[in-house]
């Protein structure tokens, strides 16, 4: 590491990438890993420089060398001209928006997205005179005749964290960039290192780090990496809004980024024996994941996805609320939780029929979603095939 060269960095390829990126030895006095940092106050040492701002940090929340560190090496995998870090995914998507929408603009959301999101353009953007209007996510280059004179914003999130639909991301980015809108996106399932945001077009790709790049599920943290057209932007945004992550939150993504892919391997690995497994089960109807070749998105991940991740979802087959609280609730090593892509496995009940407003969500039966863990595959449907015991013996 110390004896890298920048002739050699520049050949790396992404596995040695992600052990080397952001880490400098001589910086770090010969110690493998960059420290969190932590501070407000940054001296200079002198007026001039003070007066000029003239060094490499300047004050706490404008960077530290721990999250240069982590968002350099974000900027590399994301194919970006740079990143930002926020203390939390929805922090970045706030910041993104904040970025990019003013009063009386107009925003086209997926109709997929991420609730959170959908709840912060419906009241705090509306309230700022920014009108959202949502559209269906499989709409690709359709989404054209939805743009008025005032969208700056097509908003996208592919595949949808809860019912994975995938997105035409390319054509959605021309019908956007013909008509000079800005394309969002919120790339966490995928990560940077399954699907490269902005090669396809999109301007700004918002990670929430609280899953994959954490990966042990005691972390949050959101990252906004921007092309060249959008970086110096949303670089201004945010520095005026002071809301840098906590340091040792930094320090521990940077920990994560280094185990990142292996850990997003094994994920996708053990999701898709999952749900193999399920798709079998009598008591489900359908199995949704993007990387089945039934899926109906499922050409769009392999024309522009070189992995899946460990997030997918289930229709049961129609059986009661208490039927699948009782499946649930008894499940020993699936945990029942939000958030997701840390190390162990989740599974929770999904709902969004009630929240769609530009497509009827109606899948036929009750929605589980799971995220897959690492533990022992057998284990894992051995815990299932008891709830689905549970199921069965409850009305
Ligand atoms: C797709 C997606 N984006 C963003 C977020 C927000 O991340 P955070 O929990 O760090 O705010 C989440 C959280 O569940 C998510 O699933």
């Amino acid at each position: 590491m110390a004896k890298l060269t920048d002739e050699t960095r520049a050949r790396l390829k992404r596995r040695s990438r992600l052990v080397n990126l952001g880490r400098d030895a001589e910086f770090s006095q010969g110690f493998v890993n960059v420290p969190p940092f932590r501070g407000s106050t940054v001296l200079y040492p002198d007026v001039a420089t003070l007066k000029a701002r003239a060094q490499r940090f300047t004050y706490g929340t404008r960077g530290t060398p721990t999250t240069e560190a982590l968002s350099s090496a974000w900027t590399d995998l994301a194919g970006a001209a740079g990143t930002v870090l926020l203390p939390s995914g929805l922090a970045a998507i706030v910041v993104a928006l904040m970025t990019s929408l003013s009063a009386d603009d107009h925003m086209l959301m997926t109709d997929s997205v991420y609730s959170p999101a959908r709840a912060f353009a419906n009241k705090t953007l509306k309230r700022m005179g920014i009108e959202t209007t949502y559209y269906d996510p499989t709409i690709g280059a359709g989404v054209a005749a939805l743009i008025k004179p005032n969208t700056r914003v097509v908003f996208t999130e592919s595949p949808g964290s809860e019912t994975l639909e995938m997105q035409d991301i390319p054509a959605i980015a021309e019908a956007a960039h013909a008509q000079g809108a800005c394309v969002i996106m919120d790339n966490t399932w995928a990560t940077p290192l399954f699907f490269s945001p902005h090669a396809h077009g999109v301007d700004m790709a918002v990670e929430a780090g609280t899953k994959y790049l954490s990966g042990h599920a005691d972390l949050l943290l959101g990252l906004v990496s921007a092309n060249e057209a959008w970086f110096e932007r949303l670089h201004a945004c945010v520095h005026l809004m002071a809301i840098p992550p906590g340091p040792e939150d930094v320090f521990l993504a940077l920990r994560g980024l280094r185990t990142m892919e292996l850990r997003l391997r094994e994920a996708e690995r053990q999701a898709l024996a999952l749900a193999q497994w399920l798709a079998g089960r009598p008591e489900v109807k359908r199995v949704i994941h993007p990387a089945l070749p039934d899926h109906p998105g499922h050409g769009l991940w392999k024309r522009d996805y070189s992995g899946s991740s460990g997030l997918f979802s289930i229709v049961l087959k129609p059986a009661s609320e208490a039927a699948v609280a009782a499946m649930l609730d008894g499940l020993e090593l699936f945990g029942l939780g939000y958030s997701w892509g840390g190390y162990e496995s989740l599974a929770v009940p999904v709902d969004c029929t009630a929240t769609r407003t530009a497509t009827r969500f109606a899948p036929g039966g009750p929605m589980v979603r799971f995220n897959a863990g690492l533990e022992d595959l057998e284990d894992l449907k051995a815990d299932l095939d008891r709830g689905f015991k549970r199921l069965r013996a409850t009305v």
